[in-house]
């Protein structure tokens, strides 16, 4: 009998860690390891929940934060499940772009966008271009009148002073963000009012994200509370009514015991329902609302196998188990103190017998995947698996120590397809240049 972990995850009948109908053990021997695991399934159940919450029920929007894990096939699927799409970069543009994802569906965000970026976002007609700052609006306006286009739909992204935590949302008031524009100090409303008076730029909507892996439905609806006061204030001011509220993402998942994460309907339950509440209050309509999730809809659906290798055992202190992988393939632990699970692949049904500390190959001493986690014997050739890996680990991946980066591989009803080819070392050496003179 097979045991269902989550998602599509299976303990198979030879007790090996089963994913998309992909016996892991199996992937790991056929592709190598390290390898990212993708589901598929649970990839397009997320996008499903999203989409029924916020687009068929709502007639809101969620756009897919891209920053989370990005690739052509990626950005094909979430065309396909028919989700926005939210980029920061140019190069986060250009792989969607490239992936045939219709440009009308995508946010653009950023803080710092260049004028290269800026121009490719408006000549392949991005759906909204999310302004961060006064030095872009100008820009924006500068780059519009160079290249005679029409007027650009802008969204405000805005500093409510609003920050979540995992398990409580503190209401700051304060300003000192890098990202968008200040509300006490009035730069918001001055921001607003500059875009209704320019005729290069149509004002759409208005944008806040206030953290990420957030559990408490409370502080989207502070945000809310905070945005919806001054769509008032905004109609109060110039009469003008602001259509759009993008809530930004940060819906929280689990990685390991402890993290309690609500469903995605009682997410959008929450936030419609305070924007009910305070559009009545403050006097204006419900905006239509947007979100923009990025670790509930891939977080979960990753997995990464590594080879076990060498292993220390300091008597009476501590046992260190070493993968082929680390800080390269996953900085969130080493960054943010993370917490993940793991399960031996090839041992899925052994009992639990000792209790190590699973290392990376990198030479940092904090190069630490899971510390203290609880194992069957751990032997050199087994195979780990890190569950919840899917979100920010591939994107956030380096070369440190000239390590090449994993290949990721797509599964789904038993095929797996690669979607990133395993780093050669040759490919670390694809962008060097060796002047003449050092030649030997
Ligand atoms: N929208 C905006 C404007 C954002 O800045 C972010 C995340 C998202 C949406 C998506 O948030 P999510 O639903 O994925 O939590 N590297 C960190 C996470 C940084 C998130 C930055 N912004 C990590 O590994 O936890």
């Amino acid at each position: 009998m097979p045991v269902k972990l989550h998602g599509t995850m299976f303990i198979n009948p030879a007790g090996h860690l089963e994913i998309g109908g992909c016996d892991t053990v199996q992937l790991a021997r056929e592709f190598g390891t390290p390898l990212w695991v993708m589901d598929e399934n649970y990839i397009r159940q997320q996008c499903r929940l999203f989409k029924k919450a916020f687009i068929d029920n709502l007639g809101g929007d969620a756009a897919y934060a891209s920053k989370a894990f990005l690739t052509q096939a990626m950005a094909a699927i979430i065309k396909e499940e028919g989700l926005s799409l939210d980029v920061v970069s140019g190069g986060e543009l250009f792989t969607a772009l490239q992936a045939g994802f219709p440009a009308r569906r995508i946010y653009f965000h950023g803080n710092n966008k260049s004028r290269e970026e800026l121009k490719m976002a408006i000549q392949s007609h991005v759906g909204k271009i999310v302004v961060d700052n006064f030095y872009e609006l100008t820009l924006l306006e500068e780059i519009i009148q160079e290249i005679g286009d029409e007027p650009v739909p802008v969204m405000l992204r805005i500093a409510p002073g609003v920050e979540a935590h995992t398990h409580e949302y503190v209401q700051t008031g304060q300003e000192d963000t890098k990202f968008g524009f200040s509300l006490a100090s009035g730069q918001a409303l001055e921001a607003g009012k500059r875009v209704l008076k320019s005729e290069l730029l149509t004002l759409k909507g208005i944008h806040c994200h206030i953290g990420s892996q957030i559990f408490e439905t409370d502080s989207f609806a502070a945000a809310a509370e905070i945005m919806i006061d001054f769509i008032a204030q905004m109609y109060k001011k110039t009469g003008y009514l602001i259509g759009e509220l993008n809530l930004g993402g940060g819906f929280g998942i689990y990685y390991s015991k402890g993290d309690t994460p609500k469903t995605i309907e009682e997410y959008a339950e929450n936030i419609i329902s305070a924007a009910t509440e305070y559009a009545e209050r403050y006097g204006v309509p419900v905006p239509r609302i947007i979100v923009e999730p990025g670790r509930s809809i891939v977080g979960p659906a990753g997995t990464t196998l590594y080879t076990v290798g060498s292993y220390k055992e300091i008597p009476g202190i501590r046992k260190y188990i070493s993968v082929d992988g680390g800080m390269t393939d996953n900085i969130r632990t080493a960054l943010y103190g993370a917490v993940y699970e793991g399960i031996i692949a090839n041992k899925a049904l052994h009992e639990p017998e000792e209790i190590v500390t699973i290392a990376g190959k990198c030479c940092e001493s904090g190069d630490i995947l899971i510390k203290d986690i609880s194992l069957p014997r751990v032997e050199p050739g087994d195979i780990l698996a890190i569950t919840c890996t899917g979100a920010y680990g591939y994107t956030m991946a380096s070369n440190y120590n000239r390590l090449p980066r994993p290949a990721v591989v797509l599964v789904r009803d038993g095929q797996a397809d690669i979607i990133v080819r395993r780093e050669t070392y040759e490919d670390l050496l694809r962008q060097e240049v060796l002047p003449r003179r050092l030649r030997g």
